[in-house]
């Protein structure tokens, strides 16, 4: 608990926070120190800006290159998510080549009848413009024009490792009940051994998830009839991804592999969702929003041909034969980078693979949402949940395995539980590591670990008719993925389309196959739904850099947190502290109307955020870093020198 006046003191340093303008327009660069004179100078005394140039981020397995992505993962792992986190939030701008020749706000394809255009793309600098509630964090936000005249609400991702490890997990699971020769894809005979419905349990205590019918629908020839979350692709003799085919005909296709697209509310039936990994789901919106196009051989090598990459530097499996990045790489400079410009607008390489390691390893640790209770009433908002079957489909708990076998393990560097103090009536964190230190590199434990409360099975339901969309083309699409409700109480509207402006209003166009779990809801004593409705409205977000948190270990949340002698305000989980070399703060200093202010600008961010690193300097400032710069001494945002 603390005393009223530690509260006293967090509120003046929020108050501060708040004055410096909540508008998403601050996550530019804004590097300069409060005072400094002139006219639109890129100050931010809230400290929570961008504070470095854009620089392509280069891709490296060797760690001992500095500033090289291996490097700053591995043994400058908070600079690394930081830097992750300013690729998330980041507004590009045109020097930087987003939304392409003269090409702002375009439709771009195509819908299921392959003719009518699927979404309004190239209208925003980055994916903040969306995702901004609370701005500078990961949440929720807008209607996009997508799919439908009804739109689709952009979702929160808090807690995107997690969901991404579930899935790739899942993903795991099921093969290895399939794939009883152990060759990595499932054959014909394989297919047909297997009972009609393919099951995982989530979590010790959770009942088991039937993904679906693996069984071809010809016996052996066909196509599985899983859960449209499960989007599969087919294989030849050798388990090589053959482009194009719909089904095994025993000619040409002879086994079938498969992914899980957690990410996405649904294409439709056979359509699947968006994305299987969070690496995808950054080239992907950097495509499709921001006409910022990714060259990642990371995501798209498949050397032995069987439609799966190797793992990211974070560790997540990639998936080609289904998600490859759009610049292609076919014609690439002696340097690593690509020609190719594939939107034509004269900017090379505008996302780089090294910047995919950074946004994607910013994405694997960004804490998860919280519950704003005490345990015992989280313990009783569930058994309402259970009470009226809704967690037969928004499933509680998912039990990552530990490292060894198939298993990857939880990858996280760290974990953030964020816990309710009733007494103080605050959300209160607390950086809990899950690495060990040998020498100087960081490396995760990948061990076990319980996500708790993210209330989602990973699958696809038909709803019914309240819940269909009619897409532009008039096609219908009846299944959408489970909503998982962490967070759920801070979004707002609801629904796949948003048009649910309450939570009982997205409740009540449950039918379908959630039509007896209605019921339940409809059925229940007024007082029940009203809890119900209360516990839901407690599974909340919140602002990630600026919860009081105990990040020094001493479980303790400090009221003036010393970082690089100066005094920050309380201690709070900002990433910028953890670093190898810490920023420093510019501290008290006179703003304009002559009032003493802390200022949380940084005075040494050159060599805090490793400007100054082989493979992050960039001596002309045009976002080529050095070692790939044609022309290191000529401004050229096109190619190095152009
Ligand atoms: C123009 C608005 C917009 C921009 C910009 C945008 N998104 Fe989204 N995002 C959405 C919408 C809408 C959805 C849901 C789409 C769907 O499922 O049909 C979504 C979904 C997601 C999801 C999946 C969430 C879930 O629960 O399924 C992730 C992750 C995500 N976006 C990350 C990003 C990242 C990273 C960027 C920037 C590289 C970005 N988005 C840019 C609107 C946007
Ligand atoms: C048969 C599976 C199923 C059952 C049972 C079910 N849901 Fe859902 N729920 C879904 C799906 C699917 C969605 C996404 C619907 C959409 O927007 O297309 C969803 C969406 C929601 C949302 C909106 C979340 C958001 O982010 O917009 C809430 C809230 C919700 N469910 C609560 C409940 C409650 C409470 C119950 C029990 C009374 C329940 N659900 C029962 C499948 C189910």
């Amino acid at each position: 608990m603390h005393p009223l006046t530690n509260r006293a003191v967090r509120l003046v340093a929020l108050g501060l926070c708040l004055g410096a303008g909540t508008a998403s327009g601050q996550y530019a660069l804004r590097d300069k120190l409060v005072g400094v004179t002139g006219t639109n100078v890129a100050m931010d005394a809230s400290g929570r800006s961008i504070k470095v140039d854009r620089v392509r981020a280069i891709h490296t397995t060797d760690n001992s290159l500095e500033g090289g992505t291996a490097y700053l993962i591995q043994k400058d792992p908070f600079l690394a998510y930081q830097l992750g986190r300013n690729l998330n939030f980041r507004e590009f701008r045109v020097r930087d080549g987003v939304l392409g020749k003269g090409a702002a706000s375009q439709l771009g394809g195509p819908m299921p009848d392959g003719t009518t255009a699927k979404l309004t793309t190239n209208n925003t600098v980055g994916c903040l413009a969306c995702h901004n509630a609370p701005d500078g964090n990961p949440g929720g936000g807008i209607n996009l024009a997508k799919d439908s005249g009804f739109g689709r609400q952009a979702p929160h991702y808090y807690g995107a490792g997690l969901v991404e490890m579930i899935g790739i997990q899942t993903r795991t699971k099921m093969l290895q009940q399939l794939d009883t020769n152990l060759d990595g894809w499932v054959s014909a005979a394989e297919a047909a051994a297997a009972g009609p419905s393919l099951t995982v349990v989530p979590a010790p205590g959770e009942a088991a998830l039937d993904f679906g019918d693996p069984q071809l629908d010809g016996g052996l020839t066909g196509k599985p009839s899983f859960n449209n979350i499960v989007v599969v692709w087919y294989v030849d003799g050798n388990g090589v991804h053959v482009p194009g085919a719909t089904g095994v005909d025993g000619v040409t296709t002879f086994g079938y592999d498969f992914e899980l697209v957690v990410w996405g509310w649904g294409q439709g039936a056979g359509r699947g969702a968006l994305n299987p990994t969070n690496r995808a789901f950054l080239w992907d919106p950097f495509n499709a929003h921001s006409g910022l196009d990714a060259y990642d051989p990371t995501s798209n090598s498949d050397p032995d041909g069987d439609g799966l990459a190797a793992p990211s530097l974070s560790g997540a499996i990639q998936f080609p034969a289904t998600h490859k990045s759009p610049d292609r790489g076919v014609h690439l400079h002696a340097n690593g980078y690509s020609l190719d410009d594939p939107d034509g607008d004269e900017y090379l390489n505008e996302i780089s693979e090294g910047d995919l390691d950074l946004g994607e390893w910013f994405m694997l640790n960004v804490p998860a949402p919280a519950f704003r209770g005490t345990p015992a009433e989280y313990d009783d908002g569930v058994a309402l949940l259970d009470g009226m079957d809704c967690t037969s489909c928004h499933t509680a708990d998912w039990k990552l395995e530990a490292q060894g076998g198939d298993f990857a393990g939880d990858r996280r560097l760290f974990d953030f539980p964020v816990t309710w103090n009733d007494a103080a009536q605050e959300f209160q964190g607390k950086l809990v590591p899950l690495w060990t230190q040998v020498g100087d590199v960081f490396v995760p434990n990948r061990g076990e670990y319980t996500v708790s409360g993210v209330f989602c099975d990973f699958r696809h339901h038909d709803l019914g008719p309240e819940m269909h969309e009619i897409g532009y083309d008039g096609v219908v699409n009846r299944p959408f993925r489970t909503a998982p409700l962490w967070g759920v109480g801070s979004g707002f509207p609801w629904g796949h389309d948003g048009r649910s402006l309450t939570l009982d209003d997205v409740i009540r166009r449950h039918g379908g196959e959630a039509a007896a779990s209605r019921a339940l809801y409809l059925g229940a004593s007024v007082g029940d739904r009203q809890a119900l409705l209360r516990f839901l409205g407690n599974l909340q977000l919140y602002d990630i850099e600026s919860l009081p948190a105990d990040i020094s270990g001493d479980d303790i949340i400090s009221n003036a947190f010393v970082v690089q002698g100066k005094d920050t305000g309380y201690e709070r989980f900002n990433a910028e502290w953890l670093f190898k070399i810490p920023v420093r703060i510019q501290g008290d200093v006179l703003n304009a109307n002559g009032q003493l202010i802390k200022s949380s600008a940084g005075t040494n961010i050159r060599n805090a955020y490793g400007t100054d690193l082989a493979y992050l300097k960039d001596n002309d400032g045009d976002g080529w870093p050095d070692v790939w710069d044609p022309n290191d001494t000529q401004v050229g945002y096109k190619n190095g020198k152009k």
